[in-house]
């Protein structure tokens, strides 16, 4: 090495392609809006489940589906060194079925209800609201083919966007049917899509997998298609009942939805019942969030043949869309309640005292540090959304005083310099 390259400054690194970073104080909406989500959860009866990040990659190919994107183009798939053959989850659901019947939580109380939260990976081509690393909570009830249980998972995920202040959305549902009606289905499919003078690459997707050429975006394409049939008409007498009870439900709880007849998720589980949030402020990136109903999936990955049904709320795109709606959550900015403001060397290890006693008291607390003057102190109290600095300088320490300063309507009051006291006159004030 020569002594040039000892000195060099390395380069700065960058993150991963496609991943956001969440900082301050955008973290804080990040951290709001997941938590929000969760608690609607937890308030309808799901409880939480947390899982691996990577599963074994045959999970996901059985689970999701080998014919569709996710699976064929997105994985992130290695072989760690044990050369066992593993995959950073693209997605929540089959893992989290995985586990249920790992643990047989599937032979207790159904149905089984249980949310979670985290980063998912995709091997997407980034741009605005599509990450490679994108973060989801999602709940899943198991083991009920009930149409009510629909409509509940519907309503929670109309709830959360609500429940963070966001409006401009609309929720599309359609039926996918179910193992009676959707083999007739494809095949009538089929026959009108065979009939059209299709290129080689959309014929062979008619082939593995003709619902999802309904969703082909090229105007010439969704000319042909314009008369091709759809699932909703072809629905079973069981699929069609379920399904309006589902709608009829809906419209109980008040929760409005447009029909989407051609809607085409990018999983192969669903069956039946089937959703996308959609919000129109982000561009070409617009599901919020998605879910549906999936009977074959637990038989399919080695379990009982039950149904089951959820969602996943893209926690990015919600922190996007408020952001386009121009909502300010409540509260994200404020990191502590109180800030110590000391000027001077004593008052600075009187003031680590105090700051430590209200942390022990659960009230958030924070200090200046580095030997601050007041004025710069003061601007640390600001910056940290304070409603309260606590001024301490020699004379109120030598005094056993200690200022507490309302920065909202910036009266002042002087305390005796012990947590007590300064607690009470917190919680007069607040
Ligand atoms: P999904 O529709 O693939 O469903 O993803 C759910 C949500 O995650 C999307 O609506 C979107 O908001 C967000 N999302 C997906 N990909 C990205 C990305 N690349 N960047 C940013 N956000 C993204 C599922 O994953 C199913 N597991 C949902 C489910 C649960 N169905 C039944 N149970």
């Amino acid at each position: 090495m020569t002594d040039s390259s000892k000195t060099a400054k390395p380069t700065p690194l960058s993150g991963p392609k496609g991943v956001p970073d969440y900082v301050p104080p955008v973290s804080a909406t990040f951290i709001r809006v997941r938590d929000e989500f969760a608690r609607q959860a937890h308030l309808a009866g799901y409880q939480h489940i947390e899982l691996p990040v990577f599963e074994d990659t045959a999970l996901f190919a059985r689970g999701v589906g080998e014919s569709t994107d996710i699976v064929s183009k997105e994985m992130y798939t290695f072989a760690d060194r044990g050369d066992r053959s593993v995959t950073l989850r693209p997605e929540g659901t089959a893992g989290v079925m995985r586990s249920v019947i790992e643990h047989n939580l599937d032979r207790g109380y159904l149905p089984v209800k249980l949310n979670y939260y985290g980063p998912f990976f995709r091997y997407e081509r980034p741009q605005a609201g599509r990450y490679r690393q994108l973060q989801q909570v999602g709940v899943e009830a198991i083991g009920i083919d009930d149409p009510l249980l629909d409509a509940e998972v519907i309503a929670l995920a109309d709830r959360c966007y609500r429940s963070v202040g966001l409006t401009g959305f609309r929720l599309e549902l359609t039926s996918l049917g179910d193992s009676t009606c959707r083999p007739q289905y494809r095949e009538k499919l089929q026959e009108f899509l065979f009939k059209l003078p299709l290129d080689e690459e959309t014929r062979h997707r008619a082939e593995i997998n003709p619902l999802r050429v309904l969703d082909d975006k090229r105007p010439e394409v969704r000319e042909m298609l314009a008369d091709a049939p759809l699932m909703l008409d072809h629905l079973s007498a069981e699929s069609r009942e379920h399904f309006e009870t589902v709608t009829g439900t809906l419209d109980d709880l008040k929760v409005p939805y447009v029909i989407n007849p051609r809607m085409v998720r990018g999983l192969d589980y669903y069956t039946k019942t089937t959703f996308e949030f959609v919000h129109d402020g982000l561009g070409a990136q617009s599901g919020i969030g998605g879910g549906g109903r999936y009977d074959g999936l637990m038989a399919q990955i080695g379990g009982q043949d039950l149904s089951g049904i959820g969602f996943g709320l893209g926690v990015d795109r919600t922190v996007l869309a408020l952001e386009a709606e121009g909502v300010a959550l409540e509260g994200v900015d404020r990191r502590v309640e109180v800030f110590g403001v000391a000027i001077g060397e004593a008052a600075g290890k009187r003031m680590s005292l105090l700051v430590d006693a209200l942390r022990a008291s659960g009230i958030s607390a924070d200090m200046s540090y580095g030997g601050r003057g007041l004025k710069g102190a003061m601007k640390g109290a600001d910056r940290a959304g304070a409603k309260f600095a606590l001024v301490l300088g020699e004379r109120e320490l030598e005094a056993g005083q200690v200022a507490v300063k309302n920065l909202a309507d910036h009266s002042q009051v002087e305390v005796p310099l012990n947590v007590e006291a300064v607690i009470g006159e917190i919680r007069r004030g607040a």
